[in-house]
């Protein structure tokens, strides 16, 4: 999969080794790799990865290259990407507190593990990435270095110079960097399958709504199509497997339900979140699928798992986003939830059945062999099976404690019960 160009010209005159630069081919990541050789006198190895943001890798392969790489690898991980990681956070039900689906944490410890096997292939000394000291990516690529290859030293460049675009322009043209003459975006993007990312620029302010240029994936839904799209969605043991009835692969799934979901306005999600680094930040996403996904998943679970297993599932899910936000992939605690999980999602099969309808994903249809919901018992109507009579004898014991402990404690002649911080009458 992975491939590689050999390019001696670059390492004349010697250097303390090498090192494994993730590389967009954008002006930071361009800038780093002569500013590494000067600055440590490392051999760049560039390493870019696909994980669903549509690039032309030989491109960028041919860029790192002209800019003085001594090798540039590049590979299509987006399969691995959905089936080990995109995948695992849906059946965990892992949105990270109630809303961000975490594409872009998913994405880092896959993208910070390739870069170690790189690191290993080339014999490097070193690895470094482009994150600023300021957000959660930094954390999830340092803390994966250091569990996996503790033994590798990081440079993160941007945490240490102080440029402005400005003086990397010059740097670029200083070093004959080809500099495409693109305009620069007032955003932060980040983008892969599972969702893309906008942050900065006007949307620092968290009271003023995102403007229509912010968003990259998903029509307004005032804009979209008045007819509702209807699909079905397949699952097996909590994994999404068939579209419409047909079996198909995660990659296409992703893709088809982004592009389906986005032209009906679906997942839009504004989120002032709490980062690691302990300040707030307003982030933009837009995760058509995830949305989708997570939507129809959970409708599932509600006729596949028990109360009690609906219920622990809830916290669950809560500490596997924590973890996956923290940068924390490559844990014991997460083998441990994922153990959960698996065994919590084993009877997780059947479809589920939406209609995509002006920024909703709203689902009106659910079916398991293994559903837990039983007509008969639920039935109003006739060939009702549920046991009326037993209910009578149920309650008085349900509500025994409560009405032992209110005519002891709470009432006074069975009358004036008090809620603290509430008078009221007597
Ligand atoms: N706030 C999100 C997270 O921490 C998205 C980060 C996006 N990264 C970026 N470099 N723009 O996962």
């Amino acid at each position: 999969m992975a491939t590689t160009d050999k390019d001696t010209k670059a390492n004349k005159g010697g250097s303390k080794g090498k090192v494994v630069l993730a590389y967009s081919g954008g002006l930071d990541t361009s800038v780093m790799v002569p500013w590494i050789k000067e600055k440590y006198d490392l051999d760049v190895v560039t390493f870019t990865v696909d994980l669903g943001e549509v690039r032309d890798l030989d491109r960028v392969k041919k860029k790192a290259l002209a800019t003085g790489a001594v090798d540039a690898v590049t590979m299509d991980a987006r399969a691995l990407f959905v089936d080990h990681f995109v995948f695992p956070a849906l059946m965990a039900g892992a949105l990270y507190e109630g809303k961000y689906p975490l594409a872009t944490a998913l994405g880092r410890p896959l993208i910070a593990k390739l870069m170690v096997d790189a690191a290993r292939d080339h014999g490097a000394v070193a690895v470094a990435h482009g994150c600023t000291g300021k957000g959660n990516d930094q954390v999830r690529f340092d803390v994966t270095f250091q569990t996996l290859a503790p033994d590798l030293k990081v440079i993160a460049p941007v945490r240490e110079w102080k440029m402005t675009r400005d003086d990397a322009l010059e740097y670029a043209t200083k070093h004959n960097i080809p500099v495409e003459a693109t305009v620069k975006s007032p955003y932060s993007l980040d983008i892969n399958l599972f969702g893309r990312s906008c942050e900065a620029g006007v949307l620092e302010d968290p009271w003023t709504e995102p403007p229509e240029e912010a968003f990259g994936w998903t029509v307004s839904p005032a804009k979209a199509p008045d007819k509702p799209a209807e699909i079905t969605i397949d699952f097996e043991g909590g994994r999404p497997t068939a579209l419409d009835g047909k079996p198909i692969d995660g990659v296409n799934l992703l893709e088809t339900l982004n592009k389906l979901g986005g032209e009906h306005g679906i997942g839009r999600i504004d989120h002032v979140e709490n980062r690691l680094v302990g300040i707030k930040s307003r982030e933009l996403y837009e995760a058509p699928a995830a949305v989708i996904l997570h939507t129809a998943h959970r409708e599932l679970e509600s006729i596949c798992l028990s109360k009690q297993a609906q219920r622990f599932k809830t916290m669950v899910s809560q500490e596997y986003a924590d973890l996956v936000y923290n940068g924390l992939w490559f844990s014991g605690f997460h083998q441990d939830l994922a153990a959960f999980v698996a065994s919590n999602q084993r009877f997780v099969g059947g479809q589920v059945r939406l209609k995509l309808f002006k920024g909703q994903a709203i689902v009106v249809g659910r079916k398991s062999e293994h559903s837990l919901y039983s007509h008969k018992l639920a039935t109003y109507e006739r060939g009702d099976q549920f046991d009326h009579e037993a209910a009578k004898g149920f309650i008085r014991l349900w509500g025994l404690s409560q009405q032992t402990q209110a005519q002891t404690q709470l009432l006074k002649d069975g009358r004036g019960f008090a809620l603290p911080g509430l008078t009221g009458p007597k």
